[in-house]
């Protein structure tokens, strides 16, 4: 038997920190994301009916829109206790290994940015969402030979920020993938008014519009704002939290009435001002700016596509009215 090592993995953390606190841990308190939990619902009763494990579950989206939140509320609603652990982390098989022989029957195994998984160790992940097999191999050169583990049932999800670099095997072994979407507006509202009762913050409802629109459609950006309100009335003895107050903090984090911070506006400014508002292509924007070509893409211009503000066309980014409007910059054929 290959020697057991210490697994790579954290138990659901305990710790009270206000991140976990705000985190919803019954499905009537997740807000939003409708679809995702219809169709989760249909699988885990399903599974539940049968007495089985669920379907391995790839959950993608952006970050901090809910993803660990889920998987969560999956091992709850399986009753089952989750095992957590990143693509990073896992750097060697024998890491894997260790996790998944480790794992007792019917455990949940989240591995959090699952694309960051190298191929060596994705192999190994096939055969054990496939079949439950854990093939290690032992030695080296001729004498090396290979020894198969059975594993007891387990369901792993998966999630991602960057799903298109999931290999297509990896992708194609999970049951049920996921796309968690930018939430609306009234959700995060809802979202705020829910993290202002946990924390006990009283907020007027024009502050929590202010907040919302402020929060780029994603929950974790509502409730760190919130916080930092929080921080704000405190120091400021304030009893409440008003629309000048939201304002003003707002103000202070230079963060604008759409939520754009110093890179998103950065990005705008020089499509508009240095190529007259595109098309310009990635790779140009990123020389210009000195930013990683695939943090532009994927961190920051999802946002500025989901407010309207660019668009990508085959020869490139292109700003649209809204971005030169926001910005207040003329447009060339005068729109504005
Ligand atoms: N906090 C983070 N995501 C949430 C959600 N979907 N509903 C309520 N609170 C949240």
């Amino acid at each position: 038997m290959p020697k057991k090592t210490t697994p790579k993995f954290k138990e659901a953390p305990e710790d009270n920190n206000i991140d976990s606190i705000l985190r919803p841990t019954d499905w009537e308190d997740y807000i939003g994301q409708e679809s995702v939990k219809r169709n989760l619902g249909i699988i885990l009763e399903a599974a539940k009916k049968r007495n089985e494990t669920a379907d391995h579950l790839l959950f993608y989206g952006q970050a901090g829109l809910g993803k660990t939140t889920l998987a969560n509320l999956v091992a709850k609603e399986m009753a089952m206790p989750i095992k957590i652990t990143t693509g990073p982390a896992i750097e060697k098989m024998g890491d894997l290994a260790a996790i998944l022989s480790n794992l007792e029957p019917n455990n949940i195994l989240f591995v959090d940015e699952i694309h960051r998984l190298n191929r060596a160790v994705e192999e190994v992940l096939y055969p054990a969402m496939e079949s439950r097999k854990l093939h290690i191999v032992i030695g080296k050169g001729a004498g090396a030979r290979t020894l198969s583990i059975d594993l007891p049932p387990f369901t792993l999800i998966g999630a991602t920020t960057r799903a298109h670099m999931l290999s297509e095997p990896l992708r194609s072994r999970f049951g049920a993938i996921f796309r968690l979407d930018y939430y609306n507006n009234k959700d995060i509202e809802r979202i705020l008014a829910r993290s202002a009762k946990i924390l006990g913050i009283k907020i007027t409802p024009d502050a929590i519009e202010i907040l919302a629109r402020a929060s780029r459609f994603t929950p974790r950006v509502a409730n760190r704002l919130l916080k930092r309100t929080r921080d704000y009335a405190e120091v400021h003895n304030l009893k409440e939290i008003t629309r000048d107050v939201a304002i003003k903090v707002l103000e202070v984090l230079e963060i604008d009435s759409m939520g754009l911070e110093f890179h998103d506006r950065l990005i705008l400014q020089t499509l508009i001002n240095k190529f007259g508002g595109g098309p310009v292509g990635l790779k140009t924007i990123s020389a210009s700016l000195n930013e990683d070509e695939d943090i532009i893409e994927n961190v920051y211009e999802p946002y500025l596509m989901k407010l309207g503000f660019i668009r990508r066309t085959p020869s490139g980014r292109v700003a649209e009215p809204l971005a030169f409007k926001h910005l207040s910059i003329k447009s060339e054929e005068g729109l504005f």
